[in-house]
């Protein structure tokens, strides 16, 4: 979790789902956790707060993909699964699909708040 007087500017429009799963056997299946989920969504936190992004983390339980993880979950855009690679080039690309789900939610609820409601026709 983040420390200190960060708070978001905005309500969150949006989530980032993280598997945070953690599996002792690890023989068997690898898990999110054991590949480095849990810091990776504390870093992808600190880069939404940061970068004053309206969107929240979630850690989230297994997503049935634990071969090809860490795997998350942009709400309404794009699944990653990482691979066992948390490299630059790959928060690199979350934080791009992350940026552009901003992008697009501010401007849907753009649209929405000057949209005209039922009781208010349009001309
Ligand atoms: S442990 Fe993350 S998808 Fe299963």
């Amino acid at each position: 979790m983040i420390e200190g007087e960060w708070r978001p500017t905005e309500k969150p429009l949006f989530t980032v789902r993280v598997c945070i799963n953690k599996r002792m056997n690890t023989d068997r299946l690898p898990s999110c956790a054991g590949r480095g989920s849990r810091g990776l969504a504390d870093l992808l936190e600190r880069m939404i707060l940061e970068e004053r992004i309206p969107a929240s983390i979630t850690r989230g339980p297994c997503m049935n993909n634990c071969m090809h993880g860490p795997n998350l979950k942009v709400q309404g855009a794009d699944f990653f699964s990482l691979e066992d690679q948390i490299t630059d080039e790959n928060i690199a690309r979350i934080m791009d699909s992350v940026r552009a789900e901003a992008v697009r939610r501010r401007a849907a609820a753009a649209e929405a708040a000057t949209a005209p409601t039922a009781a208010e026709p349009a001309p």
